[in-house]
């Protein structure tokens, strides 16, 4: 197979390697699938991860990513619920950045119908995570008024999805007119470019009734 191998951390990451042929992956294990990778995601903590910054640290050598989309190519034994040929989207600790990857059954899941494998390939990790903070722990209401920093970023494009199916009126922070944009695109209300603009007083002049809970 192919894989992004990187040989430990890297000091940033202009060092990346390009892709190598690393030797096949072992037959699936109980409870295991292997996947053919068609899409992955890339979220901020495998940026951190690979110049070894993050919590979790492979030893040695390793393959990278964690989000990632395919198609089940083998099934190991015991495994039920899922069949080669399945469109599936999941995450491993590592190793997803690669054509094949072998996944634990309970953190995979099928793919919609509609949605392709790019779309599904950043769900895993960062709506799950705006879903915690915007649902169960703020319990986000109808007419309340969200504030997403980092607006543009993975975790924050999720916040802005959510918070406007729960019916709240949405601001979004950024550092770009590219990145208003894009937030501007996925439904935000307001964008407010931190760096231009006194988004704190800005916040305040057009949403001073309004409740503001903050994300971060
Ligand atoms: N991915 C997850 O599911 C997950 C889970 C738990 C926690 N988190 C945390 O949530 C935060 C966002 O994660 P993400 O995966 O959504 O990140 P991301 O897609 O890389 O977006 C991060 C955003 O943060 C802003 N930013 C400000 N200072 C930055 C800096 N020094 N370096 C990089 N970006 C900077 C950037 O927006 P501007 O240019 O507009 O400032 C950027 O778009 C991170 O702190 C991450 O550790 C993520």
């Amino acid at each position: 197979m192919r894989a992004l191998h990187l040989p430990g951390f890297i000091p940033s990451l202009d060092a990346l390697p390009t892709p190598s042929t690393r030797p096949p992956l072992p037959a699936p294990k109980k409870g295991q699938v292997l996947v053919e990778v068609k899409a992955v995601g890339a979220n901020f903590f495998d940026i951190l991860l690979v110049q070894g910054k993050y919590q979790y640290k492979p030893k040695g050598d390793f393959i990278p990513g964690t989000e990632f989309a395919g198609i089940v190519r083998q099934v190991g034994p015991g495994v039920t619920g899922f069949a080669a040929g399945d469109r599936v989207f999941g995450a491993v600790q590592v190793g997803a950045y690669a054509t094949h990857v072998l996944a634990d059954t309970h953190s995979l899941f099928k793919i919609p119908g509609a949605l392709s494998f790019e779309e599904a390939s950043g769900i895993f990790i960062t709506y799950p995570t705006s879903y915690a903070a915007l649902v169960l722990r703020a319990n986000v209401q109808p007419g309340e008024t969200v504030l997403v920093h980092a607006g543009a970023g993975g975790v924050g494009l999720a916040a802005i999805q959510i918070a406007k199916l729960l019916g709240a009126t949405v601001i979004g922070t950024a550092s770009s007119p590219e990145k208003l944009a894009i937030m501007r695109a996925q439904g935000a209300d307001h964008v407010l470019d931190y760096k231009a603009d006194d988004w704190v007083a800005r916040v305040r002049e057009n949403h001073a009734q309004a409740r503001c809970r903050r994300r971060h």
